[in-house]
This record gives C-alpha cells, structure tokens and sequence, in this order.
C-alpha cells in the first residue's frame, strides 16, 4: 500500500534549524507532515510558512522526553495524516560543559533528549509504521560523537547511543519493510550551533579550516540527506550513518 500513497512523516524538532529545512524538502517531495516540537509556536511558524499548495502540514506540541507527550503527538499525527509511514528523529539540545562540570541534572536532561528521546519516538511510533505496511526511521546524531570533541561528553555519548540504536533496530525491524539510518552532521548553521560556540568568530574560522570542503554546512545539506532517507527510492538502505560535513568525518 506504501508503494502509491505518499509516505506521511512526523519529524521532531522541526520548529527551526535542521528540522524546518527537512520539512521543507519532505513537503516539496510530496510528503504530508507532522511538523513537531517541543516549541508550538515555532513549529506552527513553520508549518505556516510552507508555500501553497503543499501536502497537509500539521504543527504539534511534542516533547520527546514527555511518554504523554510522545504518545499524544504520534496519535494526532496519525488521525490528521491519514497515518504514518516514518519519523525523523531529529530533536536535539546541547549545553557544552566539561565533564567535571556536568552535574546529574545536565547529565540526565543531555541524555533524556538526545538518546532517551530517539527511542520513545520510535517505540510509540511503530504500531503505525506496522500499519502503514512499511517504514522510514531517520535520526540525527552527530560527528561529535564520531570524532570526539571536547566538553560534549555527555552529548557525544548520546549520540554515539543512537549510532548503536541504528544498528540493532535495523535488524529487529527489517522483518516490517522498516528502515533505519542515521544522518550525522558536522558544524551547521543553526541557533543551536550558534548558541553553542557559532557566534565566536575565531572558533568558526577554525572550523571552518578543518572543513576539507571550507564552509560550515547549512541545515539544507543535511536535509538533503535526511529526504534522501525518507524517500521511497532508498527502500534498501537500512543500518546506514552518512556523515554530512564537507569531508570533515570520513567514517
Ligand atoms: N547544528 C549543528 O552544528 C549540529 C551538529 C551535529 C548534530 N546536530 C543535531 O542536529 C539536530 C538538529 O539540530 P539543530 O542544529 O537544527 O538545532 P536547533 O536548536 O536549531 O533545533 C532543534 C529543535 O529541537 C527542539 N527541541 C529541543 N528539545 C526538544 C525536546 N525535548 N522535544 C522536542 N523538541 C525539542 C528545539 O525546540 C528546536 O526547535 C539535533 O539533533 C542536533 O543535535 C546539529
């Protein structure tokens, strides 16, 4: 059934950054949306702001560390959407500290959001891919994890946790047409990157230096590869990482 109908999709954190580039490229390709953050106002500026004629976009107030909130979000989207055939988990939140600095609550909340978050989409979102006779799961990681950076500790360890949530659900759920890659993105112009050492120009120009490619990615880039993801033609690609950032990571 999947085949012909377009494939509706719930991506997270989508109220700005990367998530609002990636419901612009899935609601261009045909994709009906539910548009979801933690942020409603945001997410309904982004919904709005999709030009007409687009398939439906639906703005929903989803927290991904909130079970009510996860469970409630993914039942509006299925009844608005006509079901749900994927989700981007691309919900994300980072406060730079070192470790000796990281206290339990940084601890706890860097960890609810980016590895715990992940899991609780996809978990409550599965009977609906199940129904909808095949899936798309696409997360966001980061290289951070991959290469190591400092005073990210925490981040990077949860991150690396949805790299190994790839693995090992791409093979607990091939067995329902579910894929499940991971995109996994260098230094890109976003407010978290901003809030996050983006405004210091000398840190950017040293980014910037180590980029092979020599620009910090736009949130463009890497939706390009999260809709690649997403899209019907890439129906046999599971357990991937593909790193967006500019030859930065070469994993
Ligand atoms: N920008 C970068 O340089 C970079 C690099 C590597 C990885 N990433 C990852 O890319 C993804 C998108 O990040 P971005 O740069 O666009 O960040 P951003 O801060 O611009 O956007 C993140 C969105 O997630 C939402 N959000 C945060 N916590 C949430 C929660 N608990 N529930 C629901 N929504 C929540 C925020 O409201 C925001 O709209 C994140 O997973 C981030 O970790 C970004």
């Amino acid at each position: 059934m999947s085949e012909h109908r377009p494939r509706p999709l719930l991506v997270t954190g989508a109220g700005g950054g990367i998530g609002a580039a990636v419901v612009e490229l899935l609601t261009a390709a045909g994709h009906p949306v539910a548009v979801a953050d933690r942020d409603l106002a945001a997410a309904r500026a982004v919904a709005d702001a999709l030009p007409a004629g687009r398939p439906p976009a639906l703005a929903l107030d989803l927290d991904v560390t909130d079970l009510d909130s996860v469970r409630a979000g993914v039942a509006d989207a299925a009844r608005a959407l006509g079901g749900l055939g994927g989700v981007v988990n691309n919900a994300g939140w980072l406060e730079p500290r070192a470790l000796a600095e990281t206290d339990d609550e940084l601890l706890r909340t860097t960890l609810a959001v980016n590895l715990e978050g992940p899991l609780r989409v996809i978990r409550e979102a599965l009977p609906e891919l199940i129904r909808f006779g095949s899936g798309r799961i696409v997360n966001v990681a980061s290289d951070g994890a991959l290469s190591g950076m400092t005073h990210i500790a925490a981040y990077a360890a949860a991150k690396g946790g949805v790299i190994s949530l790839t693995r090992a659900l791409t093979l607990e759920l091939a067995r329902h047409q579910i894929t499940v890659n991971t995109v996994s993105p260098g230094p890109t112009q976003t407010p978290l990157f901003a809030a996050t050492g983006g405004n210091d120009e000398q840190a950017v120009e040293r980014f910037v230096r180590s980029i092979p490619l020599r620009r910090i990615g736009a949130p463009q880039d890497v939706a390009t590869a999260i809709a690649f993801f997403c899209g019907e033609q890439a129906g046999f690609i599971s357990g991937q990482i593909l790193s967006v950032s500019g030859g930065l990571t070469r994993p």
